[in-house]
C-alpha cells in the first residue's frame, strides 16, 4: 500500500493537475474499505448525523459524536489523510472555542486536519486555528450547517451577485491561511474560476471539475434513503443488498434452513460422555 499522503503531496497534485479522490466515512469498516480502494483522503463529515445517526440535518451532531467517529475511522484507515469536520457550534462562537475544539480532533482522534464551513465571516476562526499549527480546509457554497439561511439544501452561486460573494469567500478562506477549499453545489463555471484563481487546492462536491472530487459514502453507495442530490453518481445500491440479505435470513430462520450442520461447532468428546453428563441434570 502507498505511503500516507501529506500536505506537500496535495500541493504537488494541484500543480501537476493530478486529481484528488475523497469520500466520507464514519466507521471502521467503511474507512478500511476506503483505504484498501486507494482513496487519497477521507472526510469524517458531520453528515454522519444524517447518514448514520438518523437526524434530519447535521446540526444536532456534537463534538463527542464527531470525535468518536473520527477515532474509528483513524483505526480503520491508519495510512489515509483524514479530515475531521467541525460540528455546528463548535467554532461559531469564538476563536478560542474554535482553536480548542479543532485541537481535540488532532489530539484525541488523530485527524490530519479539520474542515469548517463558511467564508469571509469565519476568516478569523481559520486564522486562529491555522496559527495554532492546525491545517484547515474551508467549505463554501452549499454549507449544510447554515442551510436554514440558504433556504434549504440549495445550489449556490447561480446568479452573478451570489457568485461574486462566493469568490470573495474563497479568497478570504485562502487569505486566512486554509491549505485547501471545498466548494459544494456551485455551477462548474464558477468553481473553475475559483480553482484557477486560488493557489491552494480547490475540491468539489457537486460543483463540477476542480482539483479533486468528494462524495458522501451514503449517497454514492446507496445507503442514504431520504434523498439523493442531483450531483451524486450512485456506484452501488447497498441498501437493497442489505435489505435483501436480511429478508433471506428471516426466511431461512423461519423455515429452519438456517443454521444447518455447516454452521455449528461439533463436540470434541464422545457423545455418550455428553449423554451421561446430561442425565446428571434430569
Ligand atoms: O459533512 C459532510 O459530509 C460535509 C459534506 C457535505 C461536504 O461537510
Amino acid at each position: 500500500m502507498a505511503n500516507k499522503k501529506n500536505i506537500n503531496d496535495f500541493i504537488r497534485m494541484k500543480k501537476d493537475g493530478e486529481q484528488v479522490s475523497w469520500v466520507t466515512a464514519y466507521d471502521f469498516p467503511m474507512a478500511s474499505f476506503a483505504e484498501q480502494a486507494g482513496l487519497d483522503m477521507i472526510l469524517v463529515g458531520d453528515s454522519l448525523g444524517m447518514v448514520v445517526l438518523g437526524y434530519e440535518g447535521t446540526n444536532p451532531v456534537t463534538m463527542e459524536d464527531c470525535l468518536s467517529h473520527c477515532q474509528a475511522v483513524r483505526r480503520g484507515a491508519p495510512k489515509t489523510w483524514i479530515v475531521g469536520d467541525m460540528p455546528f457550534m463548535s467554532y461559531q462562537v469564538s476563536d478560542a472555542d474554535a482553536v480548542s475544539n479543532a485541537g481535540r480532533f488532532i489530539k484525541e482522534a488523530g485527524t490530519d486536519c479539520i474542515k469548517l464551513e463558511g467564508g469571509e465571516r469565519i476568516a478569523s476562526r481559520i486564522k486562529a486555528i491555522t496559527n495554532a499549527g492546525i491545517l484547515v480546509i474551508g467549505h463554501i457554497g452549499l454549507t449544510p450547517q447554515s442551510s436554514g439561511q440558504l433556504g434549504g439544501f440549495k445550489a449556490q452561486g447561480r446568479d452573478v451577485k451570489n457568485a461574486r460573494a462566493l469568490i470573495k469567500d474563497a479568497l478570504a478562506v485562502q487569505e486566512a491561511g486554509a491549505y485547501a477549499l471545498l466548494v459544494e453545489a456551485v455551477p462548474p463555471e464558477v468553481t473553475a474560476f475559483i480553482a484557477k484563481k486560488l493557489d491552494i487546492p480547490v475540491y468539489s462536491i457537486g460543483a463540477g471539475p476542480a482539483d479533486g472530487q468528494l462524495l458522501i459514502c451514503g449517497d454514492m453507495l446507496g445507503l442514504f434513503q431520504a434523498f439523493t442530490p442531483k450531483f451524486v453518481k450512485k456506484y452501488a445500491n447497498v441498501a437493497e443488498i442489505e435489505t435483501n440479505a436480511f429478508k433471506e435470513y428471516v426466511q431461512d430462520v423461519k423455515t429452519g434452513r438456517f443454521p444447518t450442520d455447516d454452521y455449528v461447532y461439533h463436540v470434541l468428546e464422545p457423545m455418550e460422555d455428553f449423554e451421561a453428563m446430561f442425565k446428571e441434570f434430569k
